[in-house]
């Protein structure tokens, strides 16, 4: 991006707090599918909608197991991208930064991003249905079954939100205190489908934010956006980086 426009510099550089709320795309460049993305292999006769319920893992807790086994491994090969890292060196240059994500992957933090909060929950942390137990190690089980809590006996499940059920606990109060605080709000690859995470850049935008979208594509949001970058994020969000703050990202 050569021509950045001014009052997107101007807000970025007056920003006392600047919130960043992220979806599966910020993702897509480390090689995670996006949830719009056709699931691949296996899973392809499967949305997940399907898959990531209650409904579902109370019918069949092996099918739902494997399923986050399988996204687990795609997870645990990816690494941050230079999108990550941005956001990473952002928190670093902006007074004050917070950063509510939707994706359960972790890379996030794994590219120095401290001020996380995880709305869908972590995928690398698992813990029992009944209890919430947190486990870290288990039995082997057959192919097909879920494994069980070592405490209560209950079938182990990642630590993420399913369709229908609670945010975290302190999710949804930290993720409005900081959506009505922020001066800027970026928006970066999400198709805002989900409640209440597509409402959050609203609240904000009423509370005076300045809101910058970062898709390839336009979304339900777009039409509120003060500035739409459209592009993938791996790229632009490095060169705002730049254009801000003078700061070169590593690998963009
Ligand atoms: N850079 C930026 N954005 C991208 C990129 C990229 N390289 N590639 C794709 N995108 C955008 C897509 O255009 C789309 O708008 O990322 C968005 C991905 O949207 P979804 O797949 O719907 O993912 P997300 O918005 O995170 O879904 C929200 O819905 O399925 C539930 O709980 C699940 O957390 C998930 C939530």
């Amino acid at each position: 991006m050569t021509k950045w426009p001014q009052p997107l510099l101007a807000a970025f550089r007056s920003a006392e707090h600047i919130v960043a709320l992220t979806g599966a795309g910020i993702s897509a460049e480390s090689g995670i599918p996006t949830f719009r993305d056709a699931q691949t292999g296996l899973w392809a006769k499967f949305r997940p909608e399907e898959l990531a319920t209650p409904e579902a893992f109370a019918r069949n807790p092996g099918r739902v197991w494997a399923w986050y086994t399988w996204r687990r491994s795609l997870i645990e090969q990816a690494k941050p991208n230079p999108a990550h890292k941005a956001l990473a060196a952002m928190e670093r240059l902006a007074p004050k930064f917070t950063l509510l994500t939707q994706n359960i992957d972790g890379l996030h933090q794994m590219a120095g991003s401290q001020q996380v909060i995880e709305l869908h929950g972590n995928i690398r942390r698992t813990i029992c249905a009944e209890n919430r137990h947190a486990v870290e190690k288990w039995e082997p089980v057959p192919e097909g079954e879920a494994p069980r809590c070592p405490i209560c006996g209950s079938p182990l499940r990642p630590d993420v939100v399913w369709f229908g059920e609670a945010l975290p606990a302190d999710a949804p109060e930290a993720a409005y205190a900081a959506s009505r605080n922020a001066d800027v709000m970026l928006v970066v690859g999400t198709s805002a489908m989900m409640q209440p995470t597509a409402m959050l850049p609203v609240l904000a935008a009423e509370h005076g934010a300045y809101l910058v979208e970062i898709n390839p594509q336009e979304t339900a949001l777009t039409e509120f956006m003060d500035a739409v970058l459209k592009g993938p994020a791996g790229k632009i969000l490095p060169e705002l980086v730049r254009a801000v703050w003078g700061e070169e990202i590593r690998d963009a």
